[in-house]
C-alpha cells in the first residue's frame, strides 16, 4: 500500500509530538494502525476540519457521547495528543460504556485540527452500536431508552426538546440533514423555536429570524467563543477575528476592514475574471463534473432562472442575494454570557446556542413566501453575511467573486443542468456545504 498525505502528517505528528506512545497505538511502515479501530461501523479519512465533520456525523448516527475535560497528554508547535474521558451509549442498544480515547491534533497556521482517534476499548464501543433491530411503524426499544435519557438531559433545561419536536435528535454534522435541513428547520420554528439538544454536550438551537437576529447583534450577551459546536477540544487560541469579545474584537476589525472595503478590492476584479474564465474553460472541456455549490445547484434545476438571468444580466447581483438567502450555509454558535430569556426560554451563562442562518432566511415572519427563489423580493433584513459586530468581513470581496463567476459561466455556458438521477452529497456543520454536484454545461430541452 503506498503511503498517502494522511499517514504522512500521521507518522510526522507522532513522531514529533509524542515519540512513543502507549495506550494501543501501533506504528506500522505507512501509518499508525489502532487496529481494533478499524472494527467500528464506520471509516473514512478523518483528516482535517471536513475529516473532523464526517466523524462526528458518523460517530453521531450510532452513538451518543458526553466528553469530560480533555487531559493534554503531550505536545509541542506541531500538535498535541488529548486523552478524552466521559461516556458513550449506543443509539441502538441504549447500553452505556466509560469512554476512553485519544484524539490526535495538528497545529497548523495557529489552527488545531483533529487528525484521528484512537478507542481504547474499540471492540467494545464498536459492540455498543450494534443490533438496529429496526421494526417499521414501531418505536424502538432504542429509541425509548434515548427518550428518556434526553428527557433527563432536559430536566436542566427549560422549554421542549428538539428530540421530541422533530422525532429525532437535532444534529447539524448529518449529511442527509445537510443536504435538505429546512422541513425539519420549518418543524422546530413552528413547534419548538428555542429547542434544546443533549448532542455534543448540549445545546440550544434557535429558528425564528428574529430570536437570531437578537443573538447575533449582541454579542457582549453572546460571545462568538468557541465558534463551532461542538467546541474542539484543545483549541485555546482565539480565531481573530470571528472569535474575539469586545473590545478586542473592535480594535482588529479597525485593522482589517479597510483592506476588504469595496474600493479596496476593486483592482482585483479583473484577475478573478480571468482565474473564473480558466476555471470554465476546465469545465467546457470536460462537459460534466463535480461543482461548485448550492446556488448552481438550484439554478440547475430552474431552466427559467437561468434562462432570465442571461436576458437580464443587471439582475445578478438580486440573484446572488436571493440565492444565498434561499440557502443560507453558515450555523454560528454563542456562548451565553449573563442571564437572558431568549423566545420565552431561560438561557444561563455558559449554555451554548447554534444559530443556524438556514433557518431565520425560511420564517415566513420575516419573508413573504420564503421557500420560493424570487429575484424581484425586495431587499429586506435578510443576513446571509451575518449580522452585528462579526459580520462578515469578506462580504464585498464574496459578492465580487460571486457576480464574476455568475456573469462568466452565465455567458459561457449559457445553459446548464443536472445528470438525470445525479445523486448530491452534502457536508454539514459549522458551515454546511455540497461535496458533489454533479453537473453538466449543456440542457436537453
Ligand atoms: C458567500 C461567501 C460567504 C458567506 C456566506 C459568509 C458568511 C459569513 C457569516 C454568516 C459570518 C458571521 C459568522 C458569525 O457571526 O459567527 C462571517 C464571518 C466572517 N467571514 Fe464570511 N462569508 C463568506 C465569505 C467570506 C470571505 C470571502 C472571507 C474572506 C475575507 C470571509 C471572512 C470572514 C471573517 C474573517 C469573518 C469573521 C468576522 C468577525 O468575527 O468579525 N468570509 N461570514
Amino acid at each position: 500500500m503506498g503511503v498517502t498525505g494522511t499517514q504522512v502528517v500521521r507518522q510526522f505528528v507522532t513522531a514529533l509530538v509524542c515519540g512513543e506512545l502507549d495506550g494501543g497505538l501501533e506504528l506500522v511502515e505507512d501509518g499508525i494502525v489502532f487496529s481494533e479501530a478499524q472494527s467500528l461501523p464506520f471509516g473514512g479519512d478523518w483528516t482535517g476540519k471536513q475529516g473532523v465533520r464526517d466523524l462526528f456525523a458518523a460517530v453521531s448516527r450510532h452513538y451518543r457521547v458526553r466528553m469530560g475535560p480533555p487531559e493534554v497528554l503531550c505536545g509541542s508547535d506541531a500538535g498535541v495528543v488529548v486523552r478524552m474521558h466521559g461516556t458513550i451509549s449506543g443509539r441502538a442498544s441504549g447500553a452505556q460504556l466509560p469512554l476512553d480515547c485519544l484524539d490526535l491534533y495538528q497545529v497548523t497556521r495557529g489552527l488545531i485540527r483533529r487528525v484521528d482517534v484512537f478507542y481504547k476499548d474499540a471492540a467494545a464501543v464498536a459492540a455498543l452500536a450494534g443490533r438496529p433491530a429496526r421494526r417499521p411503524g414501531r418505536p424502538r426499544r432504542g429509541r425509548e431508552r434515548l427518550n428518556s435519557m434526553s428527557d433527563q438531559i432536559e430536566g436542566a433545561a427549560s422549554g421542549c426538546t428538539a428530540l421530541r419536536a422533530l422525532g429525532h435528535d437535532y444534529d447539524h454534522y448529518d449529511p442527509r440533514f445537510a443536504l435538505d435541513p429546512h422541513p425539519a428547520y420549518r418543524k422546530l420554528r413552528d413547534t419548538c423555536p428555542v429547542a434544546h439538544t443533549g448532542n455534543y454536550g448540549g445545546f440550544y438551537v434557535l429558528t425564528k429570524f428574529a430570536d437570531i437576529a437578537e443573538v447575533l447583534h449582541d454579542a457582549a450577551v453572546f460571545s462568538p467563543w468557541p465558534a463551532d459546536t461542538p467546541p474542539t477540544p484543545g483549541h485555546n487560541r482565539a480565531l481573530i477575528p470571528l472569535e474575539v469579545d469586545p473590545p478586542d474584537h473592535r480594535r482588529y476589525r479597525m485593522i482589517v476592514d479597510p483592506i476588504f472595503r469595496p474600493k479596496a478590492i476593486e483592482h482585483i476584479a479583473e484577475s478573478v475574471r480571468e482565474y473564473a474564465m480558466q476555471l470554465i474553460d476546465a469545465m467546457l472541456d470536460k462537459r460534466e463534473f463535480d461543482a461548485i455549490g448550492f446556488s448552481f445547484l438550484h439554478l440547475a434545476r430552474r431552466p427559467d432562472l437561468q434562462d432570465r438571468l442571461a436576458a437580464e444580466p443587471s439582475l445578478i447581483p438580486a440573484a446572488i442575494e436571493e440565492l444565498l438567502r434561499y440557502e443560507s450555509i453558515v450555523h454560528a454558535s454563542r456562548t451565553v454570557t449573563e442571564p437572558r430569556i431568549l423566545g420565552g426560554t431561560q438561557l444561563q451563562p455558559g449554555d451554548r446556542v447554534v444559530v443556524p442562518l438556514a433557518a431565520a432566511h425560511r420564517d415566513g415572519a420575516e419573508f413573504d413566501r420564503p421557500d420560493e427563489i424570487l429575484f424581484d423580493r425586495k431587499p429586506g433584513r435578510a443576513m446571509v453575511f451575518g449580522a452585528g459586530s462579526h459580520r462578515c468581513l469578506g462580504s464585498y470581496l464574496a459578492r465580487l467573486q460571486l457576480r464574476i463567476a455568475f456573469e462568466e459561466i452565465l455567458r459561457r455556458i449559457p445553459r446548464f443542468s443536472l445528470p438525470p438521477g445525479a445523486v448530491l452529497h452534502a457536508y454539514g456543520g459549522q458551515t454546511r456545504s455540497l461535496s458533489t454536484l454533479p453537473f453538466r454545461t449543456w440542457r436537453d430541452d
